[in-house]
């Protein structure tokens, strides 16, 4: 967004800030250290990289800053082979970073800001921008690594040295941008994704073939009324799965003082099943709830779906980390035929990303981990959970002074392990934590000192043999 006359915005008071301080202070050191300290054991049939990206602001903030949206992209990468780690962590050097480098302080303001730099202080390309903000997720697909944007095209990096090479559109299927939550079915090894677009028609759905061709280029989903915040999906064989919460974005209010993002919950949740084969989309509704993350989703031999998430009754999670409990992992079966969603809470306390064994993904079966809070700790996530919805059962590890971030499956040749970061709350070491899937309440296998703090939150991936 951009208004003429706005005035460069205020810094942002960062020592008081809750996400630039503590686990989530900004690190702005890159470096690449290999062999690093190991407390236990790599298991060495665990030969890859897990990579993360998180928001990381290059320079102090001005304006607003609002987690997790805000900030600049950082990839995390933490390479085993053999038993042995190595660490490299690089920015994602969009054109914005490399300006506020080239000035040495931030130039632009954040996401809700309304203040765009002028030609004189950045070009006559970068006038008038907003801040590209690929500071969310991290994927690989046809043969492109990729940091993931909410809502806009990712920056495609280098996979040996994480040098950011710029935007990639996947030859036009993200032309429109794409969710930071793209969904990779391992059958089919294609990319499905949505985003949404702040003007009519408000939402399109597109698909990256294996090969990293356009399957289909971005396609209209009919029906919205007006913009919504939507952050992640979820797949089966069949459906590509929105969940529409009545979050509105309200540029009327924005542009006169208000809030850009309006909770709406008379309007209600509805649920969009969108074949992926092509035809009609299928609406189902609810009673309005908020999600950030899905676990995974399956269909259903009667034609219906079931989908498992982490269920907010508002979208306050992020932004007030004091927010009481507000939902739980939750299962629902939404019926297209009936029109109609039913939800059954698997778990009631604060649980957020949900991850599974990403080689079940679109038929999900098996264990869903979260991090969840045990007590108040400052809001801190301190525990991780394990649920087996199939099975009923749930499991937890409690990581002591650990804050510990979103738990990524790595699948060895022998044994599974869950793979997580976690920073020391009192001595602020970060740590990579490997626990054995088939028994994480035992605690872990290993722990990988890192070699320098590690911001907490937000996404990563496991990748085999990178
Ligand atoms: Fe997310």
């Amino acid at each position: 967004m951009s208004a003429p006359g706005i005035p460069r915005p205020a810094p942002v008071d960062v020592a008081h800030h809750t996400h630039l301080t503590g686990v989530f202070a900004p690190q702005r050191a890159e470096v690449d250290v290999p062999d690093l300290e190991v407390i236990g054991e790599i298991p060495p049939e665990l030969h890859g990289a897990y990579l993360r990206n998180g928001p990381n602001p290059r320079f102090d903030p001005i304006g607003n800053y609002v987690y997790p949206l805000d900030g600049d992209g950082m990839v995390h990468r933490i390479e085993l082979d053999g038993g042995r780690a190595r660490y490299t962590n690089r920015f994602v050097r969009t054109p914005m970073v490399v300006a506020e480098e080239r000035a040495g302080h931030a130039i632009w303001g954040g996401v809700t800001d309304l203040y765009t730099p002028g030609v004189d202080e950045v070009g006559p390309e970068l006038a008038g921008t907003g801040r590209d903000l690929p500071d969310i997720n991290v994927v690989r697909h046809g043969g492109r690594l990729l940091a993931m944007a909410e809502a806009a095209p990712p920056y495609r990096l280098d996979p040996t040295d994480l040098a950011t090479l710029g935007r990639d559109t996947c030859d036009g299927a993200m032309a429109v941008g794409s969710t930071a939550h793209p969904k990779l079915d391992p059958v089919t090894g294609e990319l499905v994704l949505f985003t949404y677009l702040l003007d009519a028609p408000y939402l399109t759905w597109s698909v990256v073939a294996a090969d990293g061709t356009v399957a289909r280029e971005p396609t209209v989903v009919e029906g919205l009324r007006e913009p919504l915040m939507i952050h992640d999906m979820a797949l089966t064989e069949r459906y590509v799965v929105l969940v529409l919460c009545p979050l509105v974005f309200d540029l009327a209010a924005a542009l006169t003082g208000g809030a850009l993002l309006d909770w709406r919950p008379d309007d209600g949740t509805r649920v969009a099943l969108i074949p992926r084969a092509g035809g009609p989309v299928r609406w189902a509704d609810c009673e309005a709830f908020w999600v950030w993350h899905f676990a995974g989703a399956r269909d259903l031999p009667d034609g219906r779906v079931q989908v498992d998430y982490a269920q907010w009754a508002y979208p306050g999670g992020f932004a007030d980390l004091d927010a009481p409990c507000l939902g739980g992992l939750v299962r629902a079966t939404v019926d297209p035929d009936r029109g109609r969603v039913d939800r059954q809470i698997l778990h009631d306390r604060d649980v957020e990303f949900p991850r599974i064994d990403d080689r079940t993904l679109a038929r999900a079966r098996g264990r869903i981990a979260t991090i969840g809070k045990r007590g108040p700790r400052d809001g801190h996530m301190d525990s991780l959970w394990f649920f087996d919805p199939d099975a009923g059962t749930e499991t937890s590890w409690d990581p002591g002074p650990l804050s510990v971030g979103e738990p990524i499956h790595l699948p060895g040749t022998g044994s599974d392990y869950w793979g997580m970061l976690g920073t020391d709350r009192e001595t602020m070491a970060s740590w990579f934590v490997i626990l054995p899937a088939d028994d994480p309440a035992s605690g872990p296998v290993a722990r990988v000192r890192m070699p320098i703090r590690v911001p907490a939150g937000l996404h990563g991936v496991w990748l085999p043999q990178m």
